[in-house]
């Protein structure tokens, strides 16, 4: 498709960690175009989403990645390729984008930002069926822009939120990715730290390196050691050496899906993390939009939890790091039961479990 949707960055290219994108572009004419994550550290790459199948394989592969991220891409997504739908006929319009949706929304399973952002554009223009098609591409089109404009303004205040926690040389540990490449703000539990950075404190963010895929020491150290911030990367199973060293004072990661009781499915590797921090007396906060609260689920236990290819495992960056045929087991996430975490800080404040209705969906 000649998409209707411009340069969307993840990352600006001087180092800021802002999102970017042009509205005048995207009215005018042009592409999705997204930093590809698959590429970093090594490489500041984009990667153009001509299509739906390219937005799933975007996603599916983790050229984006990080639940606001692929929420709003695939809202993005969805306008590009339902701005293409040629026809007149409300029905045949309808009956496309609920397709595209559909196929959007199987891509990933465990970060709820996906169906959440989907299932959002797909009310706003049911609630405008009587429309011509023009004007519901025009709506999809804003309604997708809107989720990414909100999620801006989102990151910006769970940074807010979250920096009241921190004070002037604390030690932080985090976990995977949760910045500015995982979301359409400066992230969610790197927010906090880049608040905290701008009113003048001085942390040392400690990033696990994150197995099997290394989301923290290739894209966590990146954006950080961009953004001027004294970051230093540790293998996954260091941390207990650093917390009983005194090193650390505060655990913040994001999440993909949090569960009523506060349950939290974020990137594999955060459930020890959090009874690591709980052994040694460390506070261990969860970061996230409203958006990543799934209230319909009564506990982590009805999280979907998303089985990778096993050759993540066994191949290291495609080097063969296991023996052939070896059982394997690849659970991109797993569940911290909400008993081991402190507070969760979301664009709302400082909360605690269990979780109103109020505080989910719009
Ligand atoms: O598999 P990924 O890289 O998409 O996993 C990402 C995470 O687990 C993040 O911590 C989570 O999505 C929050 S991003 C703000």
């Amino acid at each position: 498709m000649s998409s209707i949707i411009d340069t969307v960055s993840w990352l600006a290219p001087d180092g800021s960690v802002h999102f970017q994108w042009s509205e005048q572009a995207i009215l005018t004419g042009g592409r999705l175009r997204i930093i590809d994550q698959r590429a970093l550290p090594g490489q500041l790459r984009y990667l153009s989403i001509n299509t739906v199948e390219d937005a799933c394989e975007a996603i599916q592969t983790l050229a984006v990645r990080g639940a606001p991220a692929i929420g709003c891409a695939a809202a993005l997504a969805l306008a590009a390729a339902g701005g293409e739908i040629e026809t007149g006929s409300t029905d045949a319009f309808f009956r496309h984008l609920h397709e595209y949706a559909r196929r959007l929304n199987a891509s990933r399973p465990t970060a709820v930002n996906l169906s959440w952002a989907l299932d959002r554009c797909m009310r706003h223009l049911e609630n405008l069926s009587e429309l011509p098609v023009p004007a519901l591409k025009k709506e999809l089109l804003k309604e997708a822009l809107a989720i990414l404009d909100e999620d801006i303004k989102l990151c910006d205040r769970i940074g807010e939120y979250g920096s009241s926690l921190l004070h002037d040389g604390m030690g932080i540990l985090t976990h995977c990715n949760a910045g500015a490449l995982a979301a359409g703000g400066c992230g969610t539990a790197l927010a906090p730290i880049y608040d905290a950075m701008r009113k003048g404190m001085r942390l040392k963010v400690y990033a696990d390196e994150t197995r099997p895929l290394l989301q923290g020491s290739r894209l966590t150290a990146w954006e950080l050691q961009r953004a001027g911030a004294d970051v230093t990367v540790l293998c996954d199973n260091m941390a207990a050496q650093l917390m009983c060293e005194g090193r650390i004072q505060a655990v913040i990661v994001g999440a993909d899906r949090i569960a009523a009781n506060g349950d939290t499915a974020n990137k594999i590797g955060t459930y020890g993390a959090a009874v690591l921090a709980h052994y040694h007396g460390i506070p261990f906060y969860v970061a996230a939009p409203y958006s990543t609260f799934d209230l319909k689920l009564k506990s982590g236990s009805e999280i979907p939890i998303e089985q990778r290819d096993p050759r993540e495992v066994t191949a290291f960056f495609g080097k063969q790091s296991a023996p052939e045929g070896v059982a394997v087991c690849n659970p991109a996430f797993d569940v911290t039961p909400h008993e081991l975490i402190g507070a969760f800080i979301t664009d709302r404040g400082i909360l605690q479990p269990p979780f109103a209705e109020t505080e989910n969906r719009i």
